[in-house]
């Protein structure tokens, strides 16, 4: 009876899991996002959510999806990473599964796990970044998440950092999340492998010396283990993230950032590196308090705890209001 599912759609999979109604984690799934097909994506909720509920009394289904989800919490407006353009995935998904369903962006979905079980808990306002395929964002003021007029609010992934800069999947330039997600770190391991730097051959040894098999979470590996190129890339990542919050901070002046992800596992690696650029780049800095930079507590569950957290919310309520 208490159960709710949380699933996180991101760039490279969809996690599924049964969470309690005090944001413990039961029982989870997972599968490779299809990157090719709106309704392929899903298809893959509907096999979860069918695994999930025939072990567990389910309730309503929660998803946080990596993408522009609208004002009315029904429709996928955009994604840089997957298919999905105007789709209207709520009422899509609710008619093949026969039980509530309620969608928010990923990160608003990791911001409200975070804020109920996690590193957000008593902090009234703070931000969320999750850095995975790209940078997501999620902002928690006053106890609630800040969605904007058109759902849109927390998009700082496509802040403009470097005019000109790499390409990315919106359509724009020099975005934040090309220089600071998995990809960024995917991106530099195989530049640096495509040197034949002798740098570069503990993490080769990682994927079979195949560097198109090099994933981000391949670098933090190697990093954890003391890999000393790998430790530069992640800490040339940590770096751009201190120099973003540094942004956020002028305009939002959190309390907290909480940084969550599958790039978060680095830990320290990363976020002392970050904790440094951030001071050092923001404004008015010895005039003002630092805000903390801390890891998700929940890690990269945050997503979809949130995810299962919002729908029973939402269940429980007489107004489809979340
Ligand atoms: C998307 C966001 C999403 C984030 C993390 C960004 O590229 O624009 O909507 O939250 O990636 O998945
Ligand atoms: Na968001
Ligand atoms: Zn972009």
């Amino acid at each position: 009876r208490p159960f709710a599912i949380g699933i996180d759609i991101g760039g490279s999979k969809v996690a599924a899991g049964v969470v309690t109604s005090s944001g413990e984690l039961v029982d989870r799934r997972t599968l490779p996002t299809p990157t090719d097909r709106a309704d392929a994506v899903e298809g893959a909720i509907v096999r979860l959510v069918a695994d999930l509920s025939a072990d567990h009394p389910v309730t309503a289904v929660g998803i946080g999806a990596a993408g522009w989800v609208d004002e009315t919490r029904r429709i996928v407006r955009f994604s840089p990473h997957l298919a999905w353009r105007n789709e209207p995935l709520a009422d899509r998904l609710a008619a093949r599964l026969e039980l509530p369903v309620v969608i928010d962006n990923d990160a608003n979905a990791a911001a409200w796990g975070e804020y109920r079980f996690g590193a957000g808990q008593g902090c009234d306002t703070f931000a969320m970044i999750t850095l995975g395929t790209g940078i997501g964002g999620g902002l928690v003021i006053d106890g609630e998440v800040h969605r904007g007029r058109w759902g849109v609010a927390g998009e700082w992934g496509h802040l403009c950092m470097v005019p000109d800069g790499q390409i990315c999947p919106c359509g724009n330039r020099g975005c934040w999340e090309q220089y600071c997600s998995g990809e960024a770190l995917r991106r530099e391991a195989r530049a640096l492998a495509g040197t034949g730097s002798p740098m570069a051959v503990p993490l080769l040894e990682l994927v079979g010396n195949d560097p198109e098999a090099i994933r981000g979470h391949h670098v933090t590996t190697a990093a954890l283990n003391g890999d000393p190129a790998c430790l530069e890339i992640l800490c040339g990542v940590g770096e751009w993230l201190g120099r973003g919050l540094a942004g956020l901070a002028a305009i939002l002046d959190p309390a907290r950032f909480v940084i969550g992800g599958g790039v978060s596992e680095a830990g320290e690696v990363l976020l002392a590196p970050a904790r440094t650029a951030f001071a050092r780049h923001l404004t008015g800095r010895g005039f003002r308090p630092l805000a903390e930079v801390v890891a998700a507590r929940l890690g990269n569950d945050a997503g979809l705890v949130g995810a299962a957290d919002l729908a029973r919310r939402a269940a429980q309520e007489p107004s489809p209001r979340a």
